[in-house]
């Protein structure tokens, strides 16, 4: 059973995800503490309603990112996490803390990676004229964004979507890419070589991407 520390800054929605994934008999992974940078982040009570620890770091209270990155480590640490997963937090991590936790720390980002990396996915999305677009669960690597993509869906754009239209689609994609990932990860199914990421021996070619057809 490998024990994973969830990041959050808000709303907690994958968070949720990968409560309800973990608590299926069988799951390979169990989240032993959930970690906010924010006191008053509506996930926190995510956790506390599953009976999850929950800590905050407040990065308010550290006058460096280093301090900041330093307790968040060692609240980590004492946990005994494995595994992190970042799922809506919004703190840019220092280099040393990412390759303290290299190949342990995964994220997931509202698009398909490499495009549109950072703030404001949907709305560039939508100025650019995609037609699809999608959600990425990858490890994580000092440059944001950036790092070994472990599974992707694409999600259509369709005609009349607003950024929270698109926002509400592509989200209901992450609910079920995160708990997979997570998965695929727990079961030690995955490999990193040449910073891709190949599932059980499988060549990248022949991993199909998961695809959400449009909603009606
Ligand atoms: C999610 O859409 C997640 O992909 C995104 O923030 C949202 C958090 O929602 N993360 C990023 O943009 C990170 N670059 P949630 O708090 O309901 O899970």
């Amino acid at each position: 059973m490998m024990k994973v520390g969830v990041l959050i800054s808000g709303r907690g929605s994958n968070l949720r995800s990968l409560v309800a994934a973990t608590k299926e008999p069988g799951f390979p992974a169990a989240i032993v503490i959930v970690v906010s940078n924010k006191p008053d982040a509506p996930g926190l009570d995510v956790a506390r309603a599953a009976g999850i620890p929950t800590a905050v770091v407040n990065h308010k209270d550290y006058p460096t990112r280093e301090a900041f990155d330093a307790e968040l480590d060692a609240v980590l640490c004492r946990a005994g996490v494995e595994l992190i997963c970042s799922a809506g937090f919004m703190r840019i991590l220092s280099e040393g803390f990412v390759e303290a936790w290299r190949d342990r720390q995964l994220n997931i980002h509202p698009s398909l990676l490499p495009a549109f990396k950072g703030l404001h996915v949907h709305e560039r999305v939508l100025e650019t004229g995609c037609r699809i677009t999608g959600c990425t669960v990858h490890f994580v690597r000092p440059a944001m964004d950036e790092g070994p993509i472990v599974a992707q869906v694409a999600v259509p754009v369709v005609p009349g979507d607003t950024p929270e239209t698109l926002a509400d689609r592509v989200l209901e994609a992450e609910h079920k890419l995160y708990p997979l990932a997570l998965r695929l990860v727990a079961e030690g199914r995955t490999r990193i070589v040449g910073e891709r990421v190949e599932i059980d021996g499988l060549p990248l070619e022949a991993q199909a991407p998961l695809f959400v057809p449009p909603v009606s």
